[in-house]
C-alpha cells in the first residue's frame, strides 16, 4: 500500500514556497498533492499518512499569517494515524532569541492532536541562535533553513532531509505490504 503524503506550506515573501518546491523535486511520486495552507482545513489531512509542512516565523516568534488561521482551527482534530515532518524558515542573525519558533510552535500543536513525530529530526550543528522553541536538546523537531544568512546551505539541507524522508516513507510502504 503507498503511503499518502501531503505538502503543506504558508509563506509571505516566498523564501518557504520556494523550498517547498524543492522538497516537491525531491520527493517527484512520493508526494500526492503539494498545497498552501489557506487552501485546506485541519480537517483535510486526515486522510494522509504523512503530512509535510512548511512554515516561516514572523512578527517575532509568531506563525506565518495563514498558518496561524489554520492553527486556531486545529482544537479537538484527532490526527492518530497521521504522521508530521516539518521544516522551517528563520532568521538566525536578527531574531536570535525567537529563531524558528513557529515551527516548534505547529510541531508542538500536530502532537497534541494525536499526530507520530521525530521524523527528520535536524541536529542544531551549523546554526548560531540562542533560543528556539523548536529546539529539544541539541536537534530542531524538523528541517530548519535560513535563507536570509546561510542560503548557499538550503539544497544540501534539503536534499539530506529529502532523502532522510524517502527512507521513512519506503520503509512504511514495505512494512505494509
Ligand atoms: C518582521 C519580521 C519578523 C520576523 N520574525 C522572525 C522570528 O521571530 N524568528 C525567525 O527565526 N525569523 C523571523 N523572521 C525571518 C523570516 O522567518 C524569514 O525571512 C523567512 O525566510 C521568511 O519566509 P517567507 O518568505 O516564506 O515568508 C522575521 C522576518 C520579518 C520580516
Amino acid at each position: 500500500m503507498n503511503m499518502r503524503v501531503i505538502l503543506v506550506y504558508g509563506s509571505v515573501t516566498t523564501k518557504t514556497e520556494m523550498v517547498a518546491k524543492l522538497i516537491e523535486e525531491q520527493l517527484g511520486d512520493h508526494l500526492e498533492k503539494s498545497v498552501e495552507v489557506s487552501e485546506i482545513e485541519p480537517a483535510d489531512l486526515k486522510e494522509y499518512d504523512l503530512v509535510i509542512a512548511g512554515i516561516p516565523t514572523w512578527d517575532v516568534g509568531e506563525l506565518e499569517y495563514s498558518w496561524q488561521d489554520f492553527y486556531d482551527n486545529m482544537d479537538g482534530q484527532d490526527y492518530s494515524g497521521l504522521h508530521i515532518a516539518i521544516f522551517g524558515l528563520g532568521d538566525q542573525d536578527a531574531y536570535a532569541d525567537t529563531y524558528q519558533d513557529a515551527m516548534g510552535i505547529l510541531y508542538d500543536k500536530f502532537i497534541e492532536c494525536g499526530a507520530g513525530g521525530q521524523i527528520g529530526f535536524t541536529s542544531v550543528d551549523g546554526h548560531d541562535h540562542d533560543e528556539s522553541k523548536a529546539q529539544q536538546g541539541d536537534q530542531f523537531c524538523g528541517l530548519a533553513i535560513d535563507e536570509d544568512n546561510q542560503s548557499n546551505l538550503t539544497e544540501e539541507r534539503v536534499n539530506d532531509w529529502c532523502e532522510e524522508l524517502i527512507q521513512w516513507i519506503q520503509s512504511k510502504t514495505e512494512a505494509s505490504v
